[in-house]
């Protein structure tokens, strides 16, 4: 980590960018819980099956009843496991994500919610920021928010509950960067929570502005609990895919995309899976985009071969943004995040001063116990 004065990368506990040439065991996610809004299609629905797979217990909350029954119903089966769960849950109702979390954590083997992908999303299919049809009306009618409400205020709602519920996790550690990679450590507790932004997260896409407006506020959020989140010992990362064929995208969009590079489902699954997997990963931001050829040049940077490839291109499909947000920071960011980590450590001294009270006030206690004389009338 840097040791630049004006970074506080290591002070909000970020870990070092990823390196993506880097093996991850996903089967680190075994015995964990975790919980997938939109698990029951498209990304929700693959990452599902891969953490079902190595081990974990899914809970996914979606409002498609039918298909998210079937899918569980689906990857019991497959994996003999009976600890995975569909709950309905309308990202948009504060109490039905409430209820989901609520009744997940019942659910839970031990309890406890690991980890949480604030994945639900949707299109927008009648472009509402376009303009008006009909300019002769006397006001335009109230514009539809649908999507800023799935795709921008339910991911607030599941990030708010996720910082509630995820260190409640029994047994959960605060997020270390710096930890070991043994496998113990790694299959310890977890405290994650995966934001799904897009490459609308980054760039505009035309007609899709309150699409864009919400991803960009994923991002927003992203880029700012990355610098307090580990006040409550959480761990969060984001990722963003380029198009991917789902059911997300309707007809007009394929057909814009048609012949075009997208991104594959696998790319995405693994991006989330490395986040999921490496519980020292904390802040990062991962691009995942259609596999591309590149070549180093002498000067040692990395250049699209494009057509012209001799075989000599590697193919790369992840990119990390956003990279240096925390190594050069101003001073008001500088100044909150120290203070911050200044009431952070001093709780660490609270609860240990506590601790050691009652560990000294049992001590008194079980010496009553052992010599009763001891005990006054
Ligand atoms: N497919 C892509 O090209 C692409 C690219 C970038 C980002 N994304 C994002 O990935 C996420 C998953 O999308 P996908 O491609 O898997 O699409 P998808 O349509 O296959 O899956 C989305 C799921 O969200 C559920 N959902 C919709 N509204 C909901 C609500 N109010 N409450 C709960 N669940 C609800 C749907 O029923 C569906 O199961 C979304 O956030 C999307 O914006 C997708």
């Amino acid at each position: 980590m840097s040791s630049n004065i004006y970074s506080v990368a290591a002070k909000a506990r970020q870990s070092r960018p990823i390196d993506p040439s880097e093996p991850f065991d996903v089967s680190s996610v075994k015995g964990k819980t975790i919980l997938i809004t939109g698990g029951a299609s498209g990304f929700g629905a693959a990452f599902f099956r891969e953490w079902a797979a190595a081990g974990a217990n899914v809970i996914i909350g979606d409002v498609d009843d039918s298909k998210g029954e079937s899918i569980v119903r689906a990857i019991r089966i497959a994996t003999d496991n009976h600890n995975h769960h569909f709950i309905h849950c309308d990202v948009t109702d504060w109490q039905s994500q409430v209820n989901f979390f609520k009744e997940a954590t019942k659910l839970s083997p031990h309890g406890g919610i690991d980890a949480v992908v604030a994945n639900a999303g949707i299109a927008e299919v009648n472009p509402t920021f376009n303009t008006p049809k009909n300019l002769d009306m006397e006001e335009p009618p109230k514009p539809n928010m649908k999507v800023i409400d799935v795709n921008l205020m339910g991911v607030l709602y599941t990030t708010h509950l996720a910082l509630f519920y995820l260190p409640r996790n029994p047994g959960s550690q605060p997020v270390d960067p710096n930890k070991s990679t043994d496998r113990a450590d790694q299959s310890s507790r977890d405290r994650h929570l995966l934001l799904i932004g897009s490459l609308a997260s980054l760039c505009p896409i035309p007609l899709q502005t309150l699409y864009g407006t919400a991803k960009h506020g994923v991002l927003g959020l992203f880029r700012s609990l990355r610098c307090t989140a580990f006040t409550s010992g959480v761990r969060v990362n984001l990722v963003c895919p380029y198009f991917v064929e789902t059911a997300i995208i309707r007809g007009p969009g394929r057909a814009v995309l048609a012949g075009a590079n997208l991104a594959k489902i696998e790319d995405v699954v693994n991006a989330a899976s490395r986040l999921m997997s490496d519980t020292r990963i904390n802040g990062r931001s991962l691009v995942v985009g259609p596999p591309l050829k590149i070549v180093e040049t002498e000067e040692g940077e990395w250049q699209y071969s494009g057509q012209e490839d001799n075989g000599t291109g590697t193919d790369v499909s992840l990119w990390e943004v956003h990279v240096d947000d925390l190594e050069n920071t101003d001073v008001f960011i500088r100044r909150m995040v120290g203070l911050m980590n200044a009431a952070y450590e001093m709780n660490g001294w609270i609860k240990w001063t506590s601790d050691l009270g009652r560990a000294l006030l049992l001590t008194a206690t079980d010496a009553t116990r052992i010599f009763p004389w001891r005990r006054r009338n």
